[in-house]
């Protein structure tokens, strides 16, 4: 039977509280993981991943035993026939430790390129999502994609990558040396629901929100970039699972002094399609930033499906809002995408 390892950082979500209802009804074997269940002796130099301690009411206890110790049962990377690495954020450590564990003869017989999403990798565990494996951190963050989307010939907001105070410079200068016209937006590079995303209407608020957001540079190595503000009603969102879009959804923002879309500020949600090429695009801008399980944003220059512009592929995306919107079982079809690597 197929074996599924679920990791996550930080509190436990309803969403993979709803992933590991789904694999129960679907009797799909899925082990929920906490970064902080990975471990490892000098000793032994092997990591492992001990079962819960008991104060976590809301995780099981893993399963068959492969190692006791201290009373923890423990299993490793290459117990699982699937390794879905669906937070990454602040757990490279750990994430790199498990990545490492897995045996290097299987290791071998996995692809070489980030956004090799089929795989075929029968020896060893399957890893979701690519840029897991063949990637670095960064490889997560926005600026990356910027670059990767364009190369791909992929249309994303123009965007000046550099310190607070030069993008602050860079619009500084006279009408005819600014390079994009008012407003611009601000984006840090890592960042998620709207949290990282302002707009600055003029060189004042440029200068006010330069002054704010120096202390998250200097002090947590934040990066931002400059973007055009492109004008919009709204931008959808593409869910990918591997080769195939599960679904789309419309958002909107409602608040009039709110430029963001994003459900968790309080845009609206509803189910929508999109033309044939744009689904196409979708799975190919998560397959260029390595991601298998995806949420893609675009919106459309001049509302034309023609001009598709990607603001961002998201992984380990959140999909309440899309569930809402479109009705589709996302965590069942999570599941049965996992399940589906291994056949
Ligand atoms: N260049 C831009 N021009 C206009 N609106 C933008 C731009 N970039 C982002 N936005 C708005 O901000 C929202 C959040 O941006 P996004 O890049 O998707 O970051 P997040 O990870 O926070 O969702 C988008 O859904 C969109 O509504
Ligand atoms: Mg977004």
């Amino acid at each position: 039977m197929t074996k599924i390892a679920v990791f996550f950082g930080g509190k436990i979500s309803k969403h993979l509280v709803l992933v590991r209802e789904a694999a129960r009804k679907m009797g799909v074997d899925l082990d929920l993981v906490s970064y902080n269940q990975v471990c490892f002796e000098t000793g032994e130099n092997k990591v492992k991943i001990r079962s819960n301690i008991k104060t976590h009411p809301s995780l099981d206890e893993l399963g068959t035993p492969s190692l006791e110790k201290g009373g923890f049962k423990m299993k490793d990377a290459n117990d699982y026939d699937v390794l879905f690495f669906r937070t990454t954020g602040k757990h490279w450590e750990e994430v790199d430790l498990i990545i490492n564990s897995i045996d290097n003869k299987k290791k071998e017989k996995g692809g070489k390129d980030i956004g090799d999403n089929k795989g075929g990798h029968k020896d060893r565990p399957y890893i979701v999502d690519p840029l897991v494996m063949y990637g670095k951190p960064s490889y997560a963050c926005k600026a990356w994609q910027m670059l990767k989307l364009k190369e791909a010939g992929i249309d994303v907001p123009k965007s000046i990558y550099g310190s607070l105070w030069y993008l602050y410079e860079v619009m500084k200068g006279d009408h005819e040396g600014r390079p994009y016209k008012w407003p611009v937006i601000i984006k840090g590079s890592g960042g998620d629901r709207g949290t990282r995303v302002f707009k600055a209407n003029n060189l004042e608020e440029l200068e006010r929100l330069v002054r704010d957001l120096r202390k998250s540079e200097t002090e947590e190595g934040r990066r931002y970039m400059l973007q055009e503000y492109i004008e919009n009603e709204g931008d959808f969102r593409i869910l990918v699972l591997g080769e195939k879009v599960l679904g789309v959804m419309k958002r909107a923002r409602t608040a009039k002094n709110e430029f963001r879309n994003n459900y968790s500020v309080g845009g609206t949600v509803e189910v929508a399609n999109l033309p044939e090429e744009i689904k196409k695009l979708a799975v190919k801008a998560a397959r260029v930033c390595g991601l298998a399980v995806a949420g893609v944003d675009v919106a459309f220059r001049d509302n034309d499906f023609k001009k598709p512009v990607i603001w961002e592929v998201n992984k380990g995306p959140q999909f309440k809002g899309f569930m809402k919107a479109t009705g589709i079982d996302v965590p069942a079809e999570i599941v049965k995408y996992l399940v589906s690597l291994v056949k």
